[in-house]
Order: C-alpha cells, then structure tokens, then sequence
C-alpha cells in the first residue's frame, strides 16, 4: 500500500524521468519497435560499457587509443596554426584518456589553448575539472554540462579565438547515416570559418570481426544490451521477464550497419507504469546502430555537410578513423 509521501516520491521521479519513460512507451508503441542507445548509460549500464571496452573481440577504443598514443604530434601540427590560440571543444570526453595525449601534445609543443569539455553528465565534467588542471597546468579548463548542440552553441560564444571541436570515440556510429548528417549540419552551422572538427569513424572492415565485437563471448554486450529493460524496470515501474528476452546482433556487410535487438522469446504482456506493451513470440525491439563508414563515404559526408575533409589519422590496421574537416 502506497503512503502519502511515497505517492509523492513516485511522482517526483516521474517528472524527473518524463522524456526518459515517453521514449520508452512510444519507442515500444512502434511497429517494429524501438528503444534509444543513449539510453544504456545508467550507472550499470557505464559498468557494463567498460566491460565491453575490456573484451578482447571489441577494438574500437584501442583503435581510437592507438590513434592518440602513437600521432598526438602529428594531430597537434594539423590542428595548429602559426601563432594562433585555440578553444579546444570536446563532446563527450567520458575520462579523457584519449584526449589527454593530444593535451599533454599541445602543451609540449607550447601551444595556446583552452580547454572545453561538454557532456551531459555532470559527474564527468566535475571529476574532469579536478584532474585536469594538474595535467595541463596553466591551462584554462571550463566544463559544460548539458545536451552537446545547446551547450556548443553557449562555449563557441566563449572567446573570438579559433574552435577546435572534437567529436571522438564513433559516437557518431550512434545514429543513422541521415541523423548524422543532421547532426554534423548542425555543428557546421555554429562554427566559424577556419574551425576544424575532428570526428571519430569506426571503418568497413571484415563482417565477423564487426559482429563478433558487438556480440562477444563473455556476453558483456549482451548484458549491456538487457539492461536495458532492467533499468526500465528500475525506474519505470515496469515488469519485464528480462530472462525471457535475448540479445541479437545483426552485420549488414552491404550498408556497413551494425545493429543490436532485444528479441522477445516468448509472447508477453508488460506494464511500463501505467502503460501496457504487448509481445509476440519473436517479436524484436531494435535498440542500437552502431554504423561503419569507408574513408570515401566519410569524405563525401564531409562535403555533403558543408565541409572540407582536410586529412585523416587511422591506426596501424586501418579500423579506425579520426577525420580532420574544415569550415571555409
Ligand atoms: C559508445 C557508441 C561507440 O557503438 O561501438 C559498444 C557503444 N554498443 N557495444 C559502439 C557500444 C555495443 C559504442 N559507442
């Protein structure tokens, strides 16, 4: 039986989780149905991220990692211009261990910069704000905590310098190929003539290395994946069998689209809060693309956004790309 204060508490945290639980129930109203990626990231769901990026068959941030740990140098000599500060803008920093190399770079070389981080997560901005001054002494550092378009739009107004804007880690394999030419659109629109943004691309590379990295042995991805519903449970007064759904990853070699479902095994009846979803036996809900792109399919996003592709760094096995665009 529910008192007083607990009603209240229930509906404080529906406030709170309002786009969170409409998502949810029109994502699964849907034919087919689906569920968002940005999604998986509740305090479990950044554990299970690590133990995906722990696994042995997922290489896309030793990849990334490569890139920063063996050409900071030659990323800072492409980014820089004689006798030019820079604001260097960062969305999605997570902990910085990429960045940080091409940061320790810069300083190295005696370059003037700031450093602006955006996340949505406070907690990663406040942690970031703590360790960074000891990293890159005498450097300014001003974090930015919010949705990454909105608060670019608010640290680009921060100084007339130069932008450097960086967009790591192939986040941007988050969305489809249309959502990310609107996004990167978006970026280019506030951006100044000059600037430069580096994207971060996971490249075309074989079909079983590619599945095999979003549906590993040890099932990280897969757990990854359920705790989806878990957390729906959790904080939508929801119901889910969880144990009667499984994790399904599908390589299209043809469009370079990775994409991972939650397959319901059997028919089921689910209340989310108020709302009830039904399942058929089989039924999928599509909850994440992760999409591969080929360095000439990345050029042509580049003009088709209104850019200038002005030269690319990729690692040793040629798996990953760090692309650097101009706006002229
Ligand atoms: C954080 C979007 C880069 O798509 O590779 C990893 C997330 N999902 N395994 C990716 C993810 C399943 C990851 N990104």
């Amino acid at each position: 039986m529910k008192n007083a204060d607990n009603e209240q508490i229930a509906n404080m945290t529906n406030t709170t989780n309002n786009t969170f639980a409409m998502d949810v129930i029109k994502g699964l109203q849907e034919i087919p149905k689906r569920l968002y990626p940005k999604y998986f990231y509740d305090s479990e769901g950044d554990k299970l991220f690590q133990e995906i990026m722990d696994s042995p068959e997922y290489y896309v941030t030793d990849s990334e990692m490569e890139i920063f740990t063996e050409q900071a140098a030659e990323l800072s000599r492409q980014i820089t211009r004689a006798d030019q500060s820079f604001d260097l803008i960062e969305l999605g920093p997570g902990d910085c261990s990429k960045t940080i190399f091409l940061l320790r770079q810069l300083n190295k070389d005696l370059i003037s910069f700031n450093y602006l981080p955006i996340d949505i997560s406070p907690d990663i901005i406040d942690q970031l704000e703590i360790t960074l001054p000891h990293e890159i002494p005498g450097k300014m550092i001003k974090g930015y905590r919010g949705e990454y378009i909105e608060m670019l739009e608010k640290a680009i107004k921060e100084s007339s310098r130069r932008k450097v804007i960086l967009c790591l880690g192939a986040n941007i394999g988050n969305m489809t190929k249309d959502e990310a030419m609107i996004f990167l659109k978006e970026i280019h629109d506030l951006m100044g003539s000059g600037d430069i943004l580096i994207t971060g691309f996971d490249l075309i590379k074989h079909p079983k290395t590619i599945r095999n990295a979003y549906d590993d042995a040890a099932g990280a991805t897969s757990r990854f994946n359920l705790n989806l519903l878990h957390r729906i449970n959790r904080e939508l007064e929801a119901n889910f069998e969880v144990s009667s759904f499984e994790h399904y990853c599908s390589y299209e070699p043809e469009t370079g689209s990775c994409k991972s479902f939650l397959i319901s095994l059997k028919a089921a009846n689910v209340k989310i809060g108020k709302e009830q979803v039904t399942f058929t036996e089989n039924e999928f809900i599509w909850t994440e693309i992760s999409q591969k792109y080929t360095l000439r399919q990345i050029e042509e996003l580049a003009y088709a956004c209104g850019f200038i592709p002005s030269g690319h760094l990729t690692d040793s096995r040629k798996w990953f790309a760090d692309t650097i665009w101009i706006k002229i």
